[in-house]
């Protein structure tokens, strides 16, 4: 019997039986609820250290994540056009994260896919459960924590995952309830990925399509998360302190709140605003743009309100074998006498074999990768 002391509290328990029996329900943390528990499972329990950082929160925060309205990016104003530059370029370096107003996706686009993923996890356990599964190569996939064997404390949060480019499911593979709005949400949105390529490549001096190029034979994955509202949200964690491992994360999240990043060591909220996204960088953008963008951490509170749905855009890390021994390595362009070289030339399969053990610690990616 593997007993482990959960520094929460003194005494021991079997961890894994209960996530083994939990990961049987196939049914998610949405299935705890329906099983009417009022109190959480102790595999949810997150340690005092990491309690003590996520719920010390200073709501008073001078800061606030930057707003950039898309308007008028294609502005024939050349100051109009460099003034959205330098926003983007700044909150690029300073803060890794940005939401985005007048984006051009339908603000009805946005609320019918918060909608279709919330009729996913809300379904019978029944219609749910065949798309169980911790296959990575399935191109739908339904899960509750990604590192759920291997993390010493789960997260209060089920997922579905779906891998829609270069190659996606067939629509029939995807669940009835949300297929048509995923197919169209995923279209707009890396629509909009590509356009932010653009204006990346054009605040860091690049060429137009510079990223766009080196990016876009990569792939796209979503994740459909569910939050349900915690009948103890003091003891657990929706999503553990991170940082994404791709080049680009686009997310979508609704009215609830809980996201948070963390900026000059402070949690700052991320505000939900309705008919905006939420941008910000991981580290194989970081690593290529040789720390002029940064990949920061950001994790989700758990609230006893909810559910929260969010969906996450990753552009990526591919899903295709012959891609992943590409090289990556910071742009040759990007670097001078003055900026030399941060990182070594990797490859992508490498940042990726790498997010496993990061995910579990909360450190970044990149150290291994560093000169
Ligand atoms: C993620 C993530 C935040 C959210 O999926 O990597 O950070 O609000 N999600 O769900
Ligand atoms: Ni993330």
């Amino acid at each position: 019997m593997d007993t482990i002391a959960n520094n929460s509290s003194t005494s021991t328990y079997d961890r894994i039986a209960e996530v083994s029996a939990f990961e049987e329900s196939k049914a998610g943390v949405k299935g705890l609820i329906e099983s009417g528990v009022t109190k959480i499972p102790h595999m949810f329990h997150s340690s005092k250290l990491n309690l003590n950082s996520t719920h010390e929160t200073d709501s008073s925060s001078k800061f606030s994540v930057p707003i950039i309205d898309f308007q008028d990016i294609n502005s024939t104003d050349p100051c109009i056009h460099v003034e959205v530059l330098n926003k983007i370029r700044n909150a690029c370096k300073e803060w890794g994260f940005f939401q985005v107003i007048n984006h051009g996706i339908p603000v009805s686009v946005l609320d019918e896919m918060i909608s279709g993923i919330r009729k996913f996890h809300e379904q019978e356990a029944d219609e749910r459960k065949p798309f169980y599964t911790r296959d990575v190569s399935k191109k739908v996939r339904y899960f509750s924590n990604g590192t759920l064997f291997r993390a010493p404390a789960a997260n209060w949060r089920d997922t579905i995952a779906f891998f829609v480019s270069p190659d996606p499911p067939k629509p029939e593979e995807m669940p009835h309830v949300c297929r048509d709005i995923v197919i169209e949400y995923s279209k707009n949105v890396r629509a909009l990925g590509f356009t932010i390529f653009e204006l990346f490549s054009e605040a860091l001096g690049l060429d137009h399509s510079y990223l766009k190029e080196l990016i876009s034979p990569y792939g796209q994955f979503l994740l459909g998360h569910y939050y349900p509202a915690c009948p103890e949200p003091e003891l657990t964690t929706g999503i553990s302190k991170h940082t994404d491992s791709d080049f680009l994360t686009i997310l979508l999240q609704d009215q609830i709140g809980g996201l948070q990043v963390l900026h000059q060591n402070q949690w700052v909220d991320v505000p939900p605003l309705h008919g905006s996204l939420v941008v910000n960088i991981g580290d194989s953008m970081q690593l290529i743009t040789n720390d002029m963008f940064t990949s920061v951490y950001h994790r989700v509170i758990t609230k006893n309100i909810g559910p929260r749905i969010s969906i996450a855009s990753f552009f990526i890390n591919p899903s295709l074998e012959e891609v992943t021994s590409n090289v990556v390595g910071p742009i040759k362009e990007l670097l001078s006498e003055e900026n030399p070289p941060i990182y070594r030339d990797t490859t992508v399969k490498e940042v990726f074999a790498h997010y496993f053990e990061k995910g579990l610690d909360g450190n970044s990616a990149l150290h291994p990768f560093k000169l």
